[in-house]
């Protein structure tokens, strides 16, 4: 049998096979608040087979966490009720499923139009230099405009915002808890020399500018204790520019990854654009088979899994096959494999793999509605 299906644990967390369902953003929570539809959407792909799901960015408890107004949050005893009836469904159906937290920092107004009296939360009052990038022009314009750094009591109010939102995830019934420390949001934009140009403890060099995330880390372990499992996502690109980088050699991801894996990081989910493509020159290692090298920890790789038409028309995507996917885990470089897409395309997708079959994506049709 292949390693694909085969079992992994991560802390008190029994997986029974390495399929992660990515997280995807559905806004299909009015006010917040995930409702039935929400459930039945998760408990269809615990059903379908999947090991582990990581639901949609969740808006931890800070004001500036997630503009738009249907996207989950993790506080208010509607919100809470609402997520305990999802990870009762997940549960019932046999499945597992994490919380993935999420503060969109620098990027605050890019789904919504916003109450102009919140002030976004950026390490140094900047969005980012913009590059390749999906943003229209009059955000971008908009975004350009630094806002007030944030202070220390900021700082000090997001770490208290994630501990309060891992204890009532923890208190909802979740198997750990995911943090959204990618793609230029808050975690990740003290990462960016770019939207970090802090001098005093968060900000300089790469060593500092992990503290804050790390930080983090630290507060949510304290918070869950030993048992439960954090997944960390980050990446090298960025919503504001695709072809960011936030570490240029192998040695700098160390730097990075190292200290999370010290604050309390069990899995480190590399997200890319394709996951079996080459990290740095000069090695065929992939993000996630760098952060596995670099840290021992457990490494889940994400990107364009089975894709294999362009997605838009105007983008076009490579075939990424999932032959690779078999070759990466075979040989211990990953240890899971999340898929976003192809689990908007078929909520049974862990049992189609097993068959030996591929599901075909339609943006049109699988990205809108929830099923
Ligand atoms: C509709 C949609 C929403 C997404 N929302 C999130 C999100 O909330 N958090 C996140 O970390 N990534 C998000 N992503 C990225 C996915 O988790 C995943 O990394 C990406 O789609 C690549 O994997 P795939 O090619 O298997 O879809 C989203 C992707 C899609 C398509």
């Amino acid at each position: 049998m292949s390693t694909l299906f085969s079992p992994l644990r991560v802390r008190s967390l029994e997986l029974p096979n390495r399929i992660v369902m990515s997280p995807m953003t559905r806004q299909h929570s009015p006010g917040g608040v995930p409702g039935a539809d929400v459930a039945a959407y998760y408990r269809r792909r615990a059903a379908g087979g999947t090991g582990l799901i990581v639901t949609e960015g969740v808006a931890i408890d800070h004001p500036s966490a997630v503009d738009s107004p249907a996207v989950p949050r993790l506080h208010g005893d509607a919100a809470l009720a609402g997520w305990r009836h999802v990870v009762d469904e997940v549960h019932a159906a046999g499945g597992r499923i994490v919380p993935q937290l999420w503060h969109v920092g620098p990027l605050w107004g890019a789904m919504a139009d916003v109450d102009p009296d919140v002030v976004p939360m950026r390490p140094s009052g900047l969005w980012g230099r913009p590059g390749v990038t999906v943003y229209p022009q009059d955000y971008l314009d908009a975004s350009a405009t630094p806002t007030a750094a944030m202070t220390d009591a900021d700082l000090d109010a997001v770490v208290a915002a994630y501990v309060r939102s891992a204890r009532n995830a923890v208190a909802a019934g979740f198997d750990g808890i995911a943090i959204h420390a990618g793609h230029g949001y808050l975690l990740d934009a003290f990462l960016w020399a770019e939207t970090n140009r802090r001098d005093d403890q968060w900000g300089g060099d790469l060593e500092r500018r992990t503290r804050f995330p790390a930080a983090v880390v630290r507060a949510i372990r304290r918070e869950i204790g030993d048992e439960l499992p954090i997944f960390y996502r980050f990446s090298q690109h960025k919503q504001q520019d695709f072809g960011a980088r936030v570490a240029d050699t192998p040695e700098e991801l160390g730097v990075i990854l190292r200290a999370l894996a010290d604050a309390g990081v069990d899995v480190f989910d590399a997200s890319c654009r394709r996951f079996d493509q080459p990290a740095f020159d000069g090695s065929p290692l992939t993000l996630a088979g760098w952060a596995k090298e670099l840290t021992g920890a457990i490494s889940m790789a994400v990107g364009s899994v089975g894709l294999t038409k362009p997605t838009r028309e105007d983008r076009v995507v490579e075939s990424a096959p999932i032959d690779n996917v078999h070759r990466l885990l075979d040989s211990g470089e990953i240890d899971l494999i999340a898929i976003g897409r192809l689990h908007l395309a078929d909520p049974a997708l862990a049992s189609t793999l097993r068959r030996g079959a591929v599901p075909a994506f339609d943006r049109a049709v699988h990205e809108g509605r929830l099923h």
